[in-house]
């Protein structure tokens, strides 16, 4: 009887460790319902996004699942209906963030659906390894840079009007950590000439620079816009990355450091819930967050009149009318 109480303790004290560990992410504590509200989720078939439009859905709110594969948003759609008893409104939509003209084409189709959008949440995201080629979006944007940074810029300037008619609204940028490590190269934003660049990184730091140049812009127009850093999160974003050793290697790290898909979605829904919070930040646990990163404010302006650059001269080989104002 002794023995077996001694052989339990060491996995009473991991478990207790853990518990501590997981009790410092944050929880969104408020239950604030989202009747009549409408809400953008994109990549919402999987991990953080899957997460985010459940809890979205449950508290009333219609939620578009704007995903890439409709067969994948159909099927997030039937579990979540699985998930929560009550009835929801989950819309499936496709849009592919590689590709400016699926941008377009989404954007369209929403707003001949729907007047109002109350929440965006930019979440859709991909990691790539360093190792493999160089990748391409169908627009020739580096992939990280393309789905990660340009695809949301885009989406959320051509949903900036439906934004501000549904004032107070709010726009969520899933960005990472891993922005403290990025650089902003305003030479090269497409990575032509850089050598192993931590192009991730570079898309996440691209994603906060957004949000922060965002909310200089939109300051009088009732919009509130955030960054968020989910912490370490157990999806399917690393699949690309990962080799069967890094299981081994990770496992021990992973045990005490890395969250369900749930506990890495609670910032997500307390930024697009709770009333009152600081515009133009980040905030990660639940709770604002300094970033190591030393922004520079030109680099903002910079950023954000050469992606306007990038994308005018994208549109023009196939619509020269489109301007990128929504
Ligand atoms: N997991 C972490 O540790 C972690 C940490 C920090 C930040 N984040 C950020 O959290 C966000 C969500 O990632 P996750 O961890 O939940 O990973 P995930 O499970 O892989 O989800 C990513 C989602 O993005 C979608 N997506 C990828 N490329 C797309 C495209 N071209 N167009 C439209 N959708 C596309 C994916 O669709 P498919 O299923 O079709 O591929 C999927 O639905 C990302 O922005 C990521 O950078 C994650």
């Amino acid at each position: 009887m002794i023995s077996a109480g001694f052989c339990a303790l060491p996995f009473l004290i991991l478990f207790g460790i853990r518990k501590y560990i997981e009790s410092k992410w944050g929880k969104c504590k408020n239950r604030i319902k989202l009747d009549g509200k409408i809400a953008i989720v994109t990549g919402a078939n999987s991990g953080i996004g899957f997460e985010v439009a459940k809890e979205l859905a449950s508290r009333n709110a219609t939620v578009i699942l704007a995903c890439r594969d409709m067969n994948k948003a159909k099927f997030a759609l039937e579990k979540i209906k699985k998930d929560i008893s009550s009835p929801v409104s989950l819309i499936p939509m496709e849009l592919d963030l590689a590709s400016l003209k699926s941008i377009q084409s989404f954007t369209e189709k929403f707003k001949d659906k729907f007047e109002y959008l109350h929440i965006l949440i930019n979440n859709a995201g991909l990691s790539n390894s360093h190792t493999t080629k160089r990748l391409l979006t169908d627009d020739n944007l580096e992939l990280h840079f393309g789905v990660n940074y340009i695809g949301h810029f885009y989406l959320t300037n051509l949903l900036l009007c439906v934004l501000e008619k549904s004032r107070p609204s709010k726009v969520v940028i899933v960005s990472s950590k891993l922005h403290e490590k990025g650089q902003i190269c305003l030479d090269d934003l497409n990575s032509v000439s850089r050598n192993c660049p931590n192009l991730y990184a570079d898309s996440k730091l691209a994603n906060v620079y957004f949000c922060r140049e965002l909310s200089k812009k939109i300051e009088s127009k009732g919009i509130d816009v955030f960054a968020v850093c989910p912490g370490w999160v157990y999806t399917n974003l690393f699949r690309h990355r990962i080799r069967w050793y890094h299981y081994i290697i990770f496992s021990p790290i992973a045990f005490f450091f890395m969250r369900s898909a749930k506990q890495g979605a609670q910032t997500v829904i307390y930024c697009a819930t709770e009333p009152g919070l600081a515009t133009g930040m980040i905030y990660r646990d639940c709770m604002m967050y300094e970033s190591k990163h030393k922004f520079d404010p030109n680099v903002s302006t910079d950023l954000w009149l050469k992606s306007e650059e990038i994308i005018t001269s994208i549109l023009i080989n196939f619509n020269p009318d489109v301007i990128i104002q929504g």
